[in-house]
């Protein structure tokens, strides 16, 4: 099995995504590590207990992460999926963070990666806080890992956060700069272009969460008060169907990379060396292109 761990930020497309890999039987889940982003860290932590509750998959541990970037700029979340990250669909018999492991998401992600060194694969869906906190006390980390994967960061300098910045790059810049210039593994990063170049029908969607099982009803329970788009794009989705099945992704770039840090518009904006002129060893794979047919199935699957 693919040994998997997943750093989020838990929102709606977060939850999509792990879904997809709760779904996977080629994969293992070994641990959900939370990081501050589309809301809280508390709100983000018992969606991650949500989920997990409705997949009937209480027994994968979950560790609480970063509350603020590197910076602490961050003061108040802002999120496209209502304020507790998860469509203001509140369940009462959500399990409480007691359920949390006592141990920190940083201190996880070192002692895990390392046992399981070569092998492990990591896949980032928020805000990069804890990867940064984690390369900084153990920097052999990234020789460790099989691959990570990054939903974050955008190609045209157009951005959903900020003008310029994607948001999760944009959340903590300091902590993306650190994860693109220290993890010299090999590392796939779906772009915000990228997921919205792939993005799925409204149709789909409908048909998706008006299936007839338990994961459609949740799906469709959190997503209800968002308001209606034309096109559905799951961001989250891509990095982690990029890990579970390889040849998802049929074509990337690659060149170095790294983030703006300063500027008066460009903060937290990825930034790409597509002339090689860093002459820098570490290149990134972006993807490009995308086998949707086999992406729409592993998305449906998560459903059911
Ligand atoms: C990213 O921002 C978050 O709101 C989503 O969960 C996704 O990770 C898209 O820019
Ligand atoms: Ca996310």
């Amino acid at each position: 099995k693919i040994p998997l761990l997943v750093d989020v930020d838990c929102g709606v497309d977060d939850a999509q995504a792990l879904m997809m890999a709760l779904a996977a039987p080629e994969v293992e889940v070994l641990g959900i590590t939370c990081c501050f982003g589309n809301t809280t860290i508390d709100h983000v932590c018992k969606n991650v207990l949500r989920v997990l509750q409705v997949c009937n998959r209480m027994e994968i541990p979950v560790f609480r992460g970063a509350s603020n970037s590197l910076l602490g700029e961050i003061s108040a979340q802002y999120s496209h999926f209502g304020g507790d990250g998860l469509g203001d669909a509140e369940d009462p018999s959500s399990p409480g963070l007691e359920y949390l492991q006592e141990e920190d998401a940083v201190h996880a992600l070192i002692r895990i990666i390392n046992q399981y060194e070569g092998k492990i694969n990591l896949v980032a869906l928020g805000p990069l806080t804890n990867l940064a906190l984690a390369v900084k006390i153990d920097p052999s980390l990234p020789k460790k890992l099989n691959k990570l994967c990054i939903m974050g960061g955008n190609l045209e300098g157009r951005g959903n956060r900020s003008v310029c910045a994607e948001f999760n790059f944009c959340l903590d810049p300091e902590a993306a700069y650190i994860v693109t210039n220290e993890f010299t593994c090999p590392m796939f990063i779906a772009t915000l272009e990228f997921t919205r170049e792939n993005c799925l029908t409204a149709e789909y969607f409908k048909n998706w969460v008006n299936q007839d099982t338990e994961k459609a009803r949740f799906m469709k329970k959190i997503t209800a008060k968002l308001p209606p788009r034309p096109t559905f794009v799951s961001y989250d989705s891509y990095a982690m169907a990029a890990v579970i099945e390889e040849n998802i992704i049929t074509e990337y770039m690659q060149c170095s990379v790294s983030v703006e840090l300063h500027g008066r518009y460009a903060r937290g904006m990825l930034v790409l060396d597509t002339d090689d002129k860093w002459k820098k060893e570490h290149k990134a794979f972006l993807m490009k292109k995308c086998n949707l047919d086999r992406f729409k199935e592993r998305l449906w699957n998560a459903l059911l």
